[in-house]
């Protein structure tokens, strides 16, 4: 049966290729980005995340299937933090209430196999704590230092999974039937890292950051199978999981460490 999606980061990349194969399947998909979307709004913003919840709702009819949150940045920059962590969340919590109304509700987000990567432990507490205008600080220092700024990204990633794991098993979603889930994809061919791919030897030099025995770097079609079986009714059981797509970058990188 046709369910109704909705995605955030639908124009580019992983949420594009999403919003496609979910519509190929006869679904309808309300999309979200900063442009050329159903709904258009700047996710960093707190208009832009009570618009996110209006116009849902107005688009909808009140009730929704799955919440795919998607939109991300990459920047070594504070604006990371309001999309990638802030947004994320804002998008999930949002609209769990129109997800209320449906038989077989579904929710994910994505974090990423850089949440594996050295991080900044001061940043992934204040936005484990909520605290915006701390964290926006925060990654305000980091920025400035060449040595610290890429610590951002892959503190926003590892803060985002911990919220899901934290999240899921409590009454407000597995209570309410909702498996809630992250993925964490490896290398992602997408505009987001098209820059880093441009020359065999930068592709090579990544790989070594990011090792994909499997396959190598992806197409986003591959993360988008993943996303729609995870909202799909198919998905009853799994509950505050992250699902490393990643050939293989997890097992390499964590090893025994983890199971
Ligand atoms: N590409 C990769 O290798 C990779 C790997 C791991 C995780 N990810 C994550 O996957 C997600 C999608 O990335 P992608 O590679 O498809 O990138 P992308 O740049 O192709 O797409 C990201 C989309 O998010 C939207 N967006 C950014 N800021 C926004 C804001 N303030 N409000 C609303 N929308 C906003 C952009 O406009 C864009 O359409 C991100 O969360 C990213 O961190 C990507």
């Amino acid at each position: 049966m046709a369910r109704t999606y909705v995605i955030t980061g639908a124009a580019s990349g992983i949420g594009k290729a999403t919003k496609e194969l979910l519509e190929s399947r006869d679904n309808k998909v309300i999309g979200v980005d900063l442009h050329d979307a159903d709904v258009t709004v700047d996710l960093t913003t707190a208009e832009g995340r009570t618009a996110l919840v209006d116009e849902v709702t107005r688009l909808s009819g009140g009730a929704v299937d799955a919440v795919l949150a998607i939109a991300g940045l990459a920047i070594p920059a504070p604006k990371t933090v309001s999309v990638n962590f802030f947004g994320m969340v804002a998008t999930l919590e949002g609209l769990r209430p129109l997800l209320l109304g449906s038989g077989a509700p579904r929710a994910v987000g994505v974090s990423s196999m850089a949440s594996l990567h050295p991080l900044d432990d001061e940043l992934v507490a204040h936005m484990t704590a909520g605290d915006e205008t701390a964290a926006l600080a925060r990654a305000e220092v980091l920025a400035k230092d060449p040595e610290l700024r890429n610590l951002i990204y892959s503190s926003t990633k590892k803060a985002f999974a911990q919220w899901v794991r934290r999240s899921a098993p409590t009454p407000e979603w597995a209570g309410a039937s909702i498996p809630l889930n992250a993925v964490a994809p490896g290398v992602i061919e997408t505009p987001m890292t098209s820059g880093m791919l441009t020359t065999e030897q930068a592709r090579t030099d990544l790989l070594q950051l990011v090792p994909m025995p499997l396959n190598g770097i992806a197409q986003p079609i591959v993360v988008a199978r993943l996303l729609a079986w995870l909202t799909s009714e198919e998905n009853t059981h799994l509950c505050g999981q992250v699902v490393f797509v990643d050939g293989g970058s997890d097992a390499v990188i964590r090893g025994d460490t983890t199971w």
